[in-house]
């Protein structure tokens, strides 16, 4: 496929994943970019996420959502997850819609359009022993069951360079392609709620049920690169051993085909997303996951001309 894009610069086309690239995605649900950001803009995300943990906003959410990861000094040196910061600050948002990042998620999941779903600034104190630093095995999918979807896609964005010692995303190697085991959806409830043993356990389990091995590829990634993961695609992290705090935002990417849908659980509610009391209404009143102010479009595939 050799389509041009107006909106990136040949510098930037040859930044792109290759038909390899997108077929190792396919394959093994993981990806890790060439330099998609320069040292400057990775720099500007520094400088910028040092003033939103002093409390700069360019706006506030209308209403706090019920699962909200939200940080504030109160909480003190605990591992810090911050949603929605595309929305609330505008020099963290202007950089994570970089249509580069956007083009190589459209290839990535074959969208003609792909749109932020959720973006999260992350800080892992450099604290050994801070339980809250590991994030257990989880897919994303699991806290989008209101998604339509099944190509949304994460990109781990760090803003050094991220290597194990400092707990960087661990992959497990193609199990976006396994079956579910079971229908306890009660997964379906925020990592954070479920016990650490309970997740691994879960990982194993699965895996066996697909014959499958556990192959755990830690992420190495270097300043400027990222890495991207499928929705169900296992992954978690580590805790950071390093000197330095660990610093990212996980770009949570929705492909322009995603919608609310009904998605009933066995308790006899529906999935939810924090979205759901944000954003406008379709006209047959649904959550508009499409909602340029929360769920921003950054980038859309031209078609050729004649095309
Ligand atoms: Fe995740």
């Amino acid at each position: 496929m050799t389509t041009t894009h107006p909106a990136l610069t040949a510098e930037e086309e040859a930044l792109l994943p290759s038909d390899e690239d997108v077929r190792h995605y396919a394959e093994h649900g993981w990806y890790l970019t060439r330099k998609l950001l320069t040292d400057d803009e990775v720099d500007t995300l520094v400088a910028a996420a040092d003033r939103y943990y002093a409390g700069e906003r360019d706006r506030r959410l209308p209403v706090r959502p019920p699962k909200l990861a939200y940080w504030e000094p109160a909480k003190g040196d605990v591992q810090r997850h911050n949603d929605y910061v595309h929305y609330e600050h505008d020099a963290l948002g202007r950089i994570l819609r970089k249509p580069l990042i956007g083009a190589v998620a459209a290839r990535l999941a074959q969208a003609d359009e792909i749109r932020v779903f959720q973006s999260t600034l992350i800080y892992k104190p450099p604290i050994s022993g801070e339980p809250s630093n590991i994030v257990p095995w989880h897919f994303d999918k699991h806290y989008w069951a209101s998604s339509s979807s099944e190509n949304m896609l994460t990109a781990f964005i760090p803003f050094h360079d991220c290597g194990e010692e400092m707990g960087t995303i661990t992959v497990v190697d193609g199990s976006h392609r396994w079956r579910e085991i079971g229908a306890d959806d009660t997964v379906v409830r925020h990592f954070a709620d479920r016990d650490r043993d309970q997740l691994e356990a879960m990982l194993a389990e699965n895996a066996a049920h697909n014959h499958a091995e556990i192959r755990k590829i830690p992420m190495v990634i270097p300043k400027g690169h990222m890495s991207f993961h499928h929705c169900r695609v296992y992954h978690g992290s580590g805790p950071n051993v390093s000197d330095r705090p660990r610093q990212a935002v996980s770009l949570h990417l929705q492909d322009g085909a995603n919608a609310w849908r009904e998605y009933p659980l066995s308790d006899g509610t529906l999935a939810a997303y924090n979205h759901d009391v944000l954003v406008r209404r379709t006209p047959d009143d649904r959550p508009d996951y499409a909602d340029p102010e929360f769920c921003p479009v950054i980038w859309r595939h031209r078609a050729q001309q004649g095309g």
